[in-house]
């Protein structure tokens, strides 16, 4: 008999009851260390009093209005991600998936209202990920998540990741952008070198087409940047964010130009809940600590922290790790063993960790982690990798 629950999730046998900073608490007392934040989602860990506050206090006030009037925690939020980025103007979705709609009708729009209207395939990458809607998966290609759901949108070209050669051939007179993101989040936390997002940016701005990055996962300060695109020093077009941004509260964003936004006028795409009293509320009070640069000095430390201790556990287990890869708190372990059984040994060892393409296992811990619970993280970490290590041992 199917589950009341429609079974699309593998789940893991845990069930957790509350969260405090790093810290998920299980229905049976165990205390978790989080290296999860709900893959990239709560930036400022659990139960934050500030995002607390922000959303009780909202709660006592008014939940919910229409995009029909004017909604005041909107515009602040939308200011507040106007004044720190590229961006002009802002429209809220409820999650990454709806953020990568909005980009894909916009870049459509765009060219259309330009007068050409042919310019409508966008370029993206192999191994990228996008969102489960028809556009998400029709821009991330990968047959694993486009099997059976056919027929696909149309008006996505894909290409090797880091294979210039064949972006160049694929951009033609109906190259309307290119879509990627700066850190692979899903695809094995694989980071798009500083030169070749510079490279994108003038490949773009030479052939004059639109060039989307999504930041979904790697954004709101999770690279040690606000957005992970500042590394390279260069802007977007159209960003795409989510996750992060509302702190675990559903929240997304698209970020735009001027120029690229102006072809979404009034009636062109709207949302019920996007952008609602109580997401924005928590995203304001989201931005007024990611957005701080003491935070993000902050942020830098604890990863630079993070990876020379991670250095040492790959050292210390050579075969159970490769190594370590990543930007900021969005680090990947390449594994010898096989990424799965690391996490679950980890929950043995009562450590979160998220598996990846490219047999990675993710650590995307809060912002906020400390210095004692990175000892504690590698600790953990090193527990679980001892328990490969004994399972494998012959008897
Ligand atoms: C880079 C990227 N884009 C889009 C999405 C889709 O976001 P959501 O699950 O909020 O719809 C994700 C989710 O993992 C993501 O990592």
């Amino acid at each position: 008999m199917i589950p009341s629950v429609l079974p699309t999730y593998s789940r893991a046998n845990l069930h957790f009851v509350k969260g405090e900073g790093s810290w998920l608490i299980e229905a049976d007392g165990r205390r978790f260390l989080d290296l999860g934040a709900g893959i990239a989602v709560n930036a400022l860990g659990h139960a934050h009093p500030a995002l607390v506050k922000a959303l009780t206090d909202q709660a006592q006030n008014l939940w919910h209005v229409s995009n029909l009037y004017e909604i005041p925690q909107q515009q602040a939020l939308a200011d507040k991600l106007v004044d720190a980025t590229f961006a002009d103007t802002v429209f809220f979705t409820n999650s990454g998936t709806e953020s990568c709609e909005l980009a894909v009708k916009m870049v459509r729009k765009y060219w259309y209202e330009k007068g050409q209207p042919e310019k409508t395939e966008i370029i993206a990458f192999d191994g990228s990920f996008h969102g489960r809607s028809s556009a998400g998966i029709a821009a991330a290609g990968s047959e694993k998540m486009t099997k059976g759901f056919g027929p696909l949108l149309p008006g996505f070209a894909h290409v090797g990741w880091g294979d210039h050669e064949a972006l160049q051939a694929a951009i033609n007179e109906n190259t309307a952008a290119i879509l990627i993101e700066p850190v692979q989040g899903e695809g094995g936390i694989r980071p798009l070198p500083d030169q070749c997002l510079k490279g994108l940016r003038e490949l773009c701005n030479t052939k004059g087409i639109l060039l989307v990055l999504d930041e979904v996962q790697c954004g709101v300060g999770r690279t040690g940047r606000l957005f992970a695109h500042e590394w390279a020093g260069i802007t977007p077009d159209i960003m795409m964010v989510a996750k992060g941004i509302g702190g675990g509260f559903p929240l997304g964003a698209v970020l735009a130009t001027e120029d690229a936004a102006s072809g979404m006028t009034a009636g062109t795409h709207g949302s019920t809940y996007g952008g609602n009293p109580l997401a924005c509320a928590v995203g304001c009070a989201v931005m007024d600590h990611v957005a701080d640069p003491e935070f993000l000095d902050g942020v830098n430390a604890r990863a630079g922290l993070l990876r020379q201790k991670l250095e040492g556990l790959v050292a210390a287990h050579p075969d159970i790790f490769e190594g370590v890869r990543g930007s900021g708190l969005m680090l990947g372990l390449k594994c010898k063993a096989t990424n799965m059984d690391v996490v679950n040994a980890g929950y043995s060892a009562e450590v979160i960790t998220v598996p990846a393409a490219d047999n990675i296992v993710r650590l995307l811990p809060p912002l906020t982690i400390t210095e004692d619970d990175i000892s504690e993280a590698i600790t953990r970490l090193d527990a679980a990798a001892t328990i490969l290590e004994s399972n494998s041992k012959p008897t």
